[in-house]
């Protein structure tokens, strides 16, 4: 069974290779239309995926359907879908307008129609008039488009990218990432993409799968992952995050406060907290989620003093680290430089300044 919004829908999908669990159990539905993106660290099974969507690899438990079909007995070239791989795989010897309309040569289609698709493409990917130059009188982020105006002219219902921005320096790359999700807006078909740059998945996704072991940590939007991480793994890997030891604290009440090393005792809402009173926890919050003042601000219900360890000033915003009582590691704070150089980026040493923080911001993890 699929459920009625599932494009693509993975269901209990396992991959051995040998004795080695390349893919543990994973189950999760894709939506159409949807910007999709497969997150996560080197070796954590995202090209292997990718690879049973596209039917190059076989599923060695679970089943996997695209637009309600089962895929297991279907061959990579029945199946609705395209790939774009990380290096762009381009044929050298072919120009621009043949390398677009290569997929297209086995559909008998006439000429003026086919020339005519491909100057559509042309005009998508922004590189009309380059028709007729060879692959390597290109840029390497325009033989990217080029790759994927090959893809795209088929009409896959399901676009697979593997990394395809990889080889692209970080300037070229941001433009790209903007390229490439407005031009998935507007072609509408399903995007599966491969990254392990979180910022990059962040930027492009819908929704995001976060990957680590062959198994999906968490499954959530962009911001989801960033504001209510799941887990420890997930918290440390999208963005950065400060963790504190801590302890429920239930004062025989329905609502709670959980007692954070160095942050005092600070209630939390009830459904953040379904835990016994003394129950260990692992409490996270980011570093701009801290207020930095130099003095106790008078309407902050939380507060807490630090002597400024080390600050970095990187242009629109400045990372503090303050050293607080309570708590052997400094706490990483970043603030934005509103007015100019921030207020304490000048500091070095052992000035004293607060943090305060909203207690929504503090997001309650199972203790490890
Ligand atoms: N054909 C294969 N035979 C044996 N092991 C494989 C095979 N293909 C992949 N693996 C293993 O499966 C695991 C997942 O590999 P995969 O290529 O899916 O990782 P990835 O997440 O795409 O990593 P990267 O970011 O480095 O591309 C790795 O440990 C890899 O060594
Ligand atoms: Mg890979």
């Amino acid at each position: 069974m699929t459920s009625p919004n599932a494009f693509i829908s993975i269901q209990n999908v396992s991959k051995f290779f040998g004795t080695f669990r390349a893919i543990d159990d994973v189950s999760m539905d894709i939506g159409r239309g949807e910007f999709f993106s497969l997150l996560g660290a080197s070796g954590c099974g995202k090209t292997t995926l990718l690879r049973m969507l596209a039917g190059f690899e076989s599923t060695s438990q679970g089943e996997i359907y695209i637009d309600g079909q089962p895929m297991s007995e279907v061959p990579p070239h029945h199946r609705p879908v395209n790939m774009v791989f990380q290096s762009y795989a381009i044929f050298p010897h072919l120009n621009v307008r043949d390398n677009i309309a290569y997929g297209l040569r086995k559909q008998k289609l006439p000429k003026a129609r086919r020339d005519e698709m491909v100057d559509e493409m042309l005009d998508l990917i922004k590189l009309p008039g380059y028709g007729s130059r060879k692959a390597n009188e290109l840029s390497g982020g325009q033989r990217q488009r080029i790759a994927l105006a090959r893809a795209l002219i088929l009409r896959p219902k399901v676009l697979l990218l593997d990394e395809p921005l990889g080889a692209l320096d970080k300037q070229l790359r941001e433009q790209m990432q903007l390229e490439l999700r407005a031009l998935q807006r507007q072609v509408g078909i399903t995007f599966v993409f491969v990254t392990h740059d979180q910022e990059e998945a962040l930027t492009l996704s819908d929704r995001i799968a976060v990957m680590s072991g062959g198994r999906v940590l968490q499954l959530d939007t962009p911001a989801g992952l960033y504001e209510t991480p799941k887990s420890r793994a997930v918290a440390s890997f999208i963005g950065n995050i400060n963790f504190f030891r801590g302890t429920v604290r239930r004062n025989g009440g329905p609502t709670g406060a959980v007692e954070a090393e160095g942050l005092g005792v600070v209630p939390v809402p009830a459904e953040q907290l379904a835990r016994p009173d003394g129950a260990p926890v692992l409490v996270a919050v980011r570093p701009e989620k801290f207020a930095l003042s130099a003095s106790r601000p008078a309407d902050a219900a939380h507060a807490v003093a630090g002597r400024l360890k080390n600050a970095a000033y990187l242009g629109e915003r400045s990372h503090y680290y303050l050293q607080i009582e309570g708590r052997d590691e400094p706490v990483a704070v970043s603030s934005q430089n509103l007015g100019g150089i921030g207020a304490a980026a000048g500091e070095r040493g052992d000035a004293t300044f607060w943090i305060s923080w909203s207690p929504d911001s503090m997001v309650i993890l199972e203790a490890e």
